[in-house]
């Protein structure tokens, strides 16, 4: 059963296209409510009071309050890219795409805003059986959800207006977790799909400054013999950091190094970012104005902040005719060949505000001259300048102009609605690419996103680093990121900022081998992460060559999740929702129709302790013994139970349930040249 209540005018954020008949929608108009589970209560004082266009980050009073008490033994499970575990129980979340590249455990926000969430009951003393309910919030501004944070039994999700619709879904099913995400995901439509090639190992580095870099690293792959499918183009090979431009002293003849690399097997995929650069010498500025395609100030003028072009204009994404334009230009490279895209900094992230940096730097000439500074002034100088950078203030001051159902325009302010942003811009690409293009697949991938931007392309986890913590938040991401409707993922591989080791970037790809986008990528001044910068190489190129092998079956796994709304990634109690020791597994996931996965996630380790909720068939692919590349594993049988299991970093073992197998390619340097007819079938 889903229930769909209604509260005040919400936005269309057309996140849910499926309104099949069976959703109970209920209008509460703007009162208080009782839910299926839950209730909500709302502040009218508040809601009066509130100033329309500043409900600011850092508010503590919400307008808005849903509440469910949670059982002490529930767990809450979604919520797609946050930090901390699988089971969201115990944190505060604001959902709030945001630029911030430090993924440590206190953040609330990341780059995405996924308001799917799932309470789940375990069998208990008065429930024999399991029980589930999901939320979804369908509003795109800011949400907290607080997770039994503030007070350990309630649930309170909190949003500063009260125009909102809330999806309750209720399913009765042996696997109800699973049948809950089935629902969710039929409700917000197919997942994106990627053209084969994005689903081979890819290379990046912010940034490869040259064409002859670029050629120089493909080199190096194939003298290492590694598989390559993909090398990244970042910010640095546009004419000054603006859109739809190349440096033609950097990259001579583009279209021609394009079909040079292409022939080669290897796509290159260059970077868009979200900002224009404000430059009246540049056609897409100048064009974006002419025709009001910018956000806009209250005044009606352009909204004007800084970003890596130093001052730029923010296309206005959720305008019908903006989107088309901006996405028309995509056509600008695919003219030369260019077949994948990722979206970036579509927060959209802001540096500086015009109005903000004037303001503070007025500031700061007038204490220009005191030097001596206390506990005060020191740290309120310092925070005076930290707090330019994407700054509450600054999102609710400019506006996007788009038509209501009544097919009227009507002026909105970001903040209200700033979720959307970084969906709507690649929805521009993805729509424009659709219409230009309609029968090539094409790779998109988005750094900021929000439910609904999943039919239109993949993402990837933004800027984390090189530490093992990041290596298992990757892990412990990507079945919120299914259950949310995205299945193309990957997190940078190695870490994108610090300094990666040869052990992290081995174990992460043994991990990363199971992502769909299987992406290396680091910042500026990190040391070289590319597989052949390392010692003893054959150990990157078996384990890269077992993705290959592996990739008609992940690839038919991912279609077959995409097709029946079901999760790539699972977390073990969906499979075995009455294992209490399952319930708790969050380093172990299960991956497809028949395989669990346990990846090596700590330093110097020579093994892991694994947890098998039934017997298994344990597949050890040992380099010395049965051989990555090309021979086949040891198969062993396991009972259930917990079991030590030795792997060094150049080894891969994973799981295959009993009944059933797996197919295994021949290794292939890119996925052009993949034999899948040839498959050897492993397991049984
Ligand atoms: C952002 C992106 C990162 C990219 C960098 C330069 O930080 O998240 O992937 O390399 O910008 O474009």
């Amino acid at each position: 059963m889903v229930y769909k209540y209604t509260f005040g005018n919400p936005f269309e954020t057309e996140s849910v296209i499926d309104e099949h008949d069976e959703i109970n929608r209920i209008n509460c108009q703007l009162q208080n409510q009782n839910l299926a589970f839950g209730n909500v209560s709302i502040n009218q004082n508040l809601l009066q009071n509130c100033n329309s266009s500043i409900p600011s980050l850092g508010l503590s009073d919400f307008a808005f309050k849903y509440n469910y008490r949670l059982g002490d033994d529930d767990l809450i499970f979604g919520l797609g890219e946050t930090t901390r575990g699988i089971n969201k129980r115990g944190f505060l979340y604001k959902s709030w795409c945001s630029d911030d590249p430090s993924h440590t455990e206190d953040k609330t926000s990341l780059y995405g805003a996924h308001n799917f969430l799932i309470v789940y009951t375990p069998a208990g003393k008065t429930n024999p059986n399991p029980k589930a309910f999901a939320l979804f919030f369908d509003y795109p501004g800011l949400l907290q959800i607080d997770c039994g944070y503030t007070s350990k039994n309630d649930l309170t999700v909190s949003a500063p207006s009260a125009d909102i619709n809330i999806y309750i879904i209720e399913e009765n099913h042996s696997f109800v977790l699973n049948a809950i995400c089935k629902t969710f995901r039929k409700m917000i439509g197919k997942s994106y799909l990627p053209p084969f090639w994005a689903f081979g190992y890819q290379q990046s580095r912010w940034s490869y400054y040259t064409a002859d870099e670029v050629r120089n690293v493909l080199k190096n792959y194939q003298k290492a013999g590694i598989p390559l499918d993909a090398i990244y183009l970042d910010i640095d090979y546009m004419q000054g950091y603006r859109d739809f431009t190349i440096d033609e002293k950097k990259f001579p003849n583009f279209a021609y190094f394009v079909q040079e690399l292409k022939d080669q097997g290897v796509h290159p995929v260059p970077i868009i970012d979200a900002g224009v650069k404000a430059d009246p010498e540049y056609s897409v500025d100048r064009e974006g104005i002419e025709k009001g395609y910018f956000c806009k100030k209250e005044d009606g003028s352009v909204f004007t902040a800084g970003v890596w072009p130093g001052k730029s204009h923010f296309p206005d994404f959720l305008n019908d005719e903006a989107r088309a334009w901006f996405g028309d230009y995509y056509n600008f490279l695919t003219k030369k060949g260019i077949d994948g895209f990722w979206n970036d900094m579509n927060e959209p992230a802001l540096f500086y505000s015009e109005d903000g940096i004037k303001k503070v730097f007025a500031e700061l000439k007038e204490s220009l001259d005191d030097t001596n500074l206390d506990i005060n002034s020191f740290f309120g100088l310092r925070d005076k300048v930290a707090r330019l950078a994407n700054n509450p203030k600054d999102y609710a001051s400019f506006y996007h102009t788009v038509k209501n159902a009544a097919g009227e325009t009507q002026k909105i302010s970001h903040d209200k609605v700033h979720n959307m942003y970084g969906y709507m811009m690649t929805r521009s690409a993805a729509e424009a690419l659709q219409r230009n293009l309609p029968d090539k697949e094409i790779l998109l991938f988005s750094r900021a996103s929000m439910i609904g931007m999943h039919r239109y392309s993949g993402i990837w986890t933004g800027d984390n680093c090189a530490w093992w913590e990041h290596l298992r938040l990757s892990l412990r991401q990507m079945p919120g990121l299914n259950m949310c409707g995205f299945l193309y993922c990957g997190s940078d591989i190695g870490g994108f900022g610090c300094n990666t080791s040869r052990e992290l970037l081995l174990r992460w790809l043994a991990f990363a081998m199971w992502t769909p986008l299987m992406r290396n990528h680091t910042a500026a001044g990190t040391r070289a992460q590319e597989c052949y910068a390392f010692e003893q190489v054959e150990d990157f190129r078996q384990i890269i060559s077992l993705r290959y092998r592996l990739i008609p079956h992940i690839y038919s796994e991912f279609v077959y999740a995409r097709q029946e709304n079901e999760l790539l990634f699972k977390p073990l109690c969906f499979e075995y929702p009455d294992d209490k020791i399952a319930l708790q597994t969050e380093d172990q996931l299960m991956f497809g129709r028949s395989i669990m996965i346990a990846p090596v996630v700590e330093p110097n380790a020579r093994g892991r302790f694994v947890y098998l909720p039934e017997a298994m068939q344990m597949v050890f692919f040992s380099s010395s013994a049965c051989g990555l590349e090309s021979g086949l594993p040891q198969i062993t049988e396991m009972e259930k139970g917990v079991h030590f299991v030795e792997c060094e970093p150049n080894q891969v073992f994973f799981f295959i349930k009993k009944g059933h197998s797996v197919p295994l390619a021949m290794p292939a340097p890119c996925t052009a040249k993949l034999n899948c007819n040839d498959l050897t079938y492993i397991g049984k």
